[in-house]
């Protein structure tokens, strides 16, 4: 038997795994992301072999020594970020995600931001709302058709392509892809077009979406020159990492009207807004909840904890970051 530790309430599934193995459980009590002080009291607390960890704790050195036994760490996410690899790996800690499972429901997620903005979903709702709906117009909340406009996807993974999928099949939207390297089912699925600087994409696309992972090469991926460099009444949409958008710059971008309208999932300093955000109506905000559905958070919570039944069998846990 092995002692698990959960930094925060997950769908039970997953917990429930790890108990009927035999494994002892300790899920954090608070309703709220541990603060570094908080976590590590908590991991010295007990002997942990594991530790299922959520992409709101940030694991670091610090992290790792408070808990010196647990040789794994699986993070209830796709992307890693929060996870200082390098330590981990210094110090044979073995990391997992949860890839796969929440490709198509993050897409469907990044349609339903890419859909609410052209066709100003969110305004016309508040509109509505507020009483100022006085009677149908020629002219009330225009949008914009996606029908034979380009997406430009910048990162071809899973995320990506299947995107530039429901994009292409469903929208009959022209591909356009970025990444560092060429994916060859974007050609031949999507009859997409390659291009190998993101600057190439950015200048032709109506639409980017953005599904590249956090990294010290993406971090700021959208600046302010790049933004600059979007065709005028282009949109930007974000489901990826925050800080691969440098915020205040697209709040500028927006307010200029250089772009359209942006629909972002995910923020620099999350849960807080760049200044000015909330406060301008062509921007469509959610809380983070691209992979937010109850059978993908279940799934996820199963893939996290199979990875830790798996290492703590002795055997290869299947999502291990490398
Ligand atoms: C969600 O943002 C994830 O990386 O799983
Ligand atoms: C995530 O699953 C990705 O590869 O985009």
């Amino acid at each position: 038997m092995s002692k698990v530790y959960v930094t925060r309430k997950i769908p039970e599934v997953g917990i429930k795994m790890l108990q009927d193995a035999g494994h002892e459980v300790d899920v954090s009590a608070k309703d709220g992301v541990l603060t570094k002080e908080e976590l590590t009291t908590e991991l010295k607390k007990k002997e942990y072999d594991a530790v299922l960890c959520l992409l709101t704790d940030q694991i670091n050195g610090e992290i790792f020594d408070a808990a010196p036994s647990a040789k794994i760490f699986a993070n209830y996410a796709v992307g890693y970020n929060n996870i200082d690899i390098k330590e981990a790996k210094k110090r044979g800690v073995t990391i997992t995600n949860t890839p796969g499972v929440l490709t198509n429901t993050v897409a469907e997620h990044t349609m339903a931001l890419m859909l609410s903005i052209t066709r100003r979903v969110t305004e016309g709702d508040k509109f509505t709302r507020e009483g100022k709906y006085k009677g149908w117009a020629p002219e009330l909340l225009l949008g914009t058709d996606l029908k034979g406009k380009t997406l430009g996807v910048l990162g071809a993974g899973r995320i990506g392509y299947r995107v530039g999928y429901h994009a292409h099949k469903g929208f009959d939207m022209n591909i356009i892809y970025y990444d560092i390297k060429q994916n060859e089912h974007f050609e031949k699925d999507l009859s997409a077009k390659f291009y190998d600087t993101p600057e190439a994409v950015l200048k032709e696309a109506d639409v980017v979406t953005i599904h590249v992972p956090l990294l010290p090469s993406t971090r700021h991926l959208i600046n302010k020159e790049r933004l600059a460099m979007m065709k005028k009444g282009a949109y930007l949409i974000n489901s990826s990492r925050g800080p691969v958008v440098d915020e205040f710059a697209l709040v500028d971008a927006l307010k200029s009207g250089k772009i359209k309208g942006a629909s972002i999932d995910v923020f620099e300093k999350e849960p807080e807004l760049a200044p000015g955000l909330a406060e301008l109506p062509n921007v469509v905000i959610t809380p983070h909840i691209a992979s937010a559905t109850e059978d993908t958070r279940g799934k996820m919570s199963e893939i996290a904890a199979q990875n830790i039944l798996d290492f703590l069998a002795g055997g290869i846990p299947e999502n291990i970051i490398k």
